[in-house]
């Protein structure tokens, strides 16, 4: 297989098959000497994660791991997290896994040495610089997933447990000092995890394009990053081991998360209260709710949905995409709706008031009002 490179953009990438096995190289490049591997509780028993804690011990960095990450990470998974970084007198931080552990753990680097509470450092205009920049410790992210793109992201969700709203940390310097995106790493993810962590890739890459703000670069990594995700995810969804697939979503991943600096939308701000009030999966919700969403914006993205329609090779413009996200879902066993994804006698009028808090919303083309984000919600159960 031929896809292999080391990228600078937007942080240091070293992409390819095997790569994990430059961790400790990694780390050093990092100036991290005493490492704390930071993963959720499903992946920690998992051989992967048991691999790459024997490259760190054959390297002598020690094998510590912090894994009691739930799903949606909370303020006491980062004061855990936060306590064992301390007792271990780590120097910095192997983010590992899917969004939780990447998210986790470059948010236990962040608060590590400081004084200021997590809820101060909300991504809500310049808060981020109450933080002492320099008791920030340093950042290596591993995904083992090819979805959330957190790798290359400057910023962490964390579920306020008493609220039940996500909030978006921000900070610049929790962008990862050095990402290793080794597609090995994702094969052993169940057929349904590479479905919704995939279509919440290609969520990324569509929000970002549709959103109306100015930023071309992330307007053509958007654009490139669904061709790869319609070329590869069916196929990777398919038959797990194919390892060109894998590779080819890894990338798509990062270029999602790298394209979202440009926003999100409608499909994100559904999708985060539903994940915080019933507990679904990120990735598939976003996937269950994009058809709605799309028919949403449909008068303000027509005619730019027809652009990506002609890169993507499919007939039709707006109405050709639209079918094809539903066919790829059909094809990837994604719900119907929200009520076959599991969620009955929702309360609308909170999941609708919590949206508009979103900051997602902030991307959408369209306006989104109460009325209308109501009525949104209800054409998607
Ligand atoms: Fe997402």
């Amino acid at each position: 297989m031929g896809l292999k490179a080391n990228w600078s953009y937007p942080t240091a990438i070293r992409f390819g098959e095997g790569r994990i096995s430059e961790l400790a190289e990694a780390c050093a490049v990092a100036g991290i000497t005493r490492p704390l591997l930071v993963t959720d509780k499903g992946l920690s028993n998992l051989p992967v994660t048991g691999t790459t804690l024997e490259i760190m011990r054959a390297a002598g960095l020690g094998g510590a791991m912090f894994s009691d990450v739930d799903p949606n990470p909370n303020e006491t998974n980062l004061s855990d997290g936060i306590a064992a970084y301390k007792a271990g007198n780590h120097d910095g931080v192997v983010a590992f896994g899917g969004g939780s552990g990447l998210d986790l753990g470059k948010l236990i680097a962040l608060m590590a040495g400081q004084t200021v509470s997590v809820w101060d450092l909300e991504d809500i205009g310049d808060w981020w610089t109450r933080a002492d920049a320099a008791a920030i410790a340093p950042i290596v992210a591993v995904p083992t997933t090819a979805g959330t793109g957190s790798e290359v992201g400057r910023a962490g969700v964390l579920t306020n447990s008493e609220t039940r709203m996500k909030k978006i940390i921000f900070h610049p310097k929790i962008l990862p000092a050095v990402v290793i995106c080794d597609p090995v790493l994702t094969v052993g993810m169940p057929p349904v995890i590479t479905a919704g962590t995939g279509m919440d890739a290609f969520a990324h890459c569509l929000e970002a394009y549709c959103s109306p703000h100015y930023h071309p670069m992330s307007q053509g990594i958007a654009l490139e990053g669904m061709r790869i995700v319609k070329d590869n995810l069916l196929r990777a969804y398919q038959d797990g081991a194919d390892l060109q697939a894998r590779a080819e979503m890894m990338s798509a991943a990062a270029m999602g998360a790298t394209a979202f600096q440009k926003g999100l939308g409608a499909i994100h701000a559904l999708s985060h209260p539903i994940g915080a009030v019933h507990h679904t999966h990120h990735g598939t919700t976003n996937a269950v709710v994009m058809r709605p969403v799309l028919a949403f914006n449909r008068p303000a993205i027509e005619q730019r949905i027809g652009l990506v329609s002609a890169y993507l090779g499919i007939s039709g413009g707006f109405d050709g995409f639209y079918d094809y996200v539903g066919e790829l879902c059909a094809d990837l066993s994604i719900p119907e709706n929200l009520a076959a994804l599991g969620i009955a006698n929702p309360d609308l009028d909170a999941l609708t008031e919590m949206a508009l808090k979103d900051p997602s919303c902030g991307g959408n083309p369209i306006e989104m009002t109460f009325e209308n984000t109501r009525s949104l919600f209800q054409t998607c159960l």
